[in-house]
């Protein structure tokens, strides 16, 4: 079933444009919110605005107050709206080895992470029948961006190399890919907590190796073992976002 009316925040962000306009290309339309036409903070404005809009569902990618989150996700229950809340694996600590299933613990150990369970909590609290889809890192084969390439164009700007660590198993996904499996879920996955991961286990120096085949050979990247992370995630329920077939010929 097609959204038929999708509000989004975030839009000014990396996920949102491209959801939007994947909700689009299935025959839906899309509403941005305009943080300076409707303020975050202001109850009262975002029910109204949530009201005004007729959307049939709200897909929060913005960043901000948990009680933003919460206000908008109580909206939406009231009014029979579906709403769907980015997550992120980082809501798992360093100390924890994944890869983890929907039903690990999450135990944050930096702002982000506790910021983003604490959306997480304040949804749920409000909006049993919400959707809340963890993502890894994004990645798009361009520069800009809150995404993998970007960052890795950056350190061989700053660094004159890339120094990847062979140690670190980062959840990850292709932006497009990302857009999909958000649009399904919001289309017709039953509400819940899913995970999104398309690394099959490659750690991060092959997965760097991989990219700079694929733009080209822009960079020197070194195998190092600087960062020991394993935050990648598994969910069977949603369908496969795998990197591997993306990169197999790069
Ligand atoms: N990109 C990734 O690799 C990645 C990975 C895991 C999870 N996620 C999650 O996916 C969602 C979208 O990520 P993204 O990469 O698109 O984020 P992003 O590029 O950082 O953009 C977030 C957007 O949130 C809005 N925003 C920023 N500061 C705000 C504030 N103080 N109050 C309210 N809104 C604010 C802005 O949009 P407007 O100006 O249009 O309001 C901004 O462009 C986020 O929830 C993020 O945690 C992203």
């Amino acid at each position: 079933m097609t959204v038929a009316r999708t509000l989004i925040t975030g839009m000014h962000g990396t996920v949102a444009p491209v959801l939007a306009e994947e909700l689009r290309r299935r025959g839906g339309e899309t509403i941005a919110w305009d943080r300076n036409e409707v303020p975050p903070h202001d109850e009262h404005a975002v029910v109204d605005f949530i009201h005004a809009s007729c959307a049939t569902a709200l897909v929060h990618c913005g960043m901000g107050d948990p009680r933003w989150a919460e206000h908008m996700a109580a909206c939406c229950a009231r009014r029979g709206i579906a709403f769907l809340y980015t997550g992120s694996v980082s809501v798992y600590g360093h100390h924890q080895t994944g890869p983890h299933g929907v039903s690990a613990v999450p135990e944050p150990q930096d702002d982000y992470g506790r910021y983003k369970l604490a959306c997480e909590r304040h949804v749920r609290a409000v909006n049993p029948a919400a959707h809340i889809v963890r993502l890894g890192w994004q990645i798009a084969l361009r520069p800009g961006g809150n995404q993998m390439v970007d960052y890795l164009m950056r350190q061989q700007a700053e660094h004159g190399r890339i120094d990847a660590s062979t140690c670190w198993l980062q959840a990850c996904s292709f932006l497009d890919d990302t857009a999909r499996v958000l649009a399904d879920v919001l289309e017709r996955f039953p509400p819940g907590l899913y995970q999104l991961d398309g690394n099959p286990g490659w750690n991060f120096h092959r997965l760097a190796c991989a990219l700079n085949r694929a733009m080209g050979n822009p960079w020197i990247v070194h195998a190092c073992e600087g960062l020991r992370l394993n935050n990648m995630v598994r969910d069977a329920r949603l369908p496969s976002v795998s990197i591997e077939a993306r990169l197999s010929g790069a």
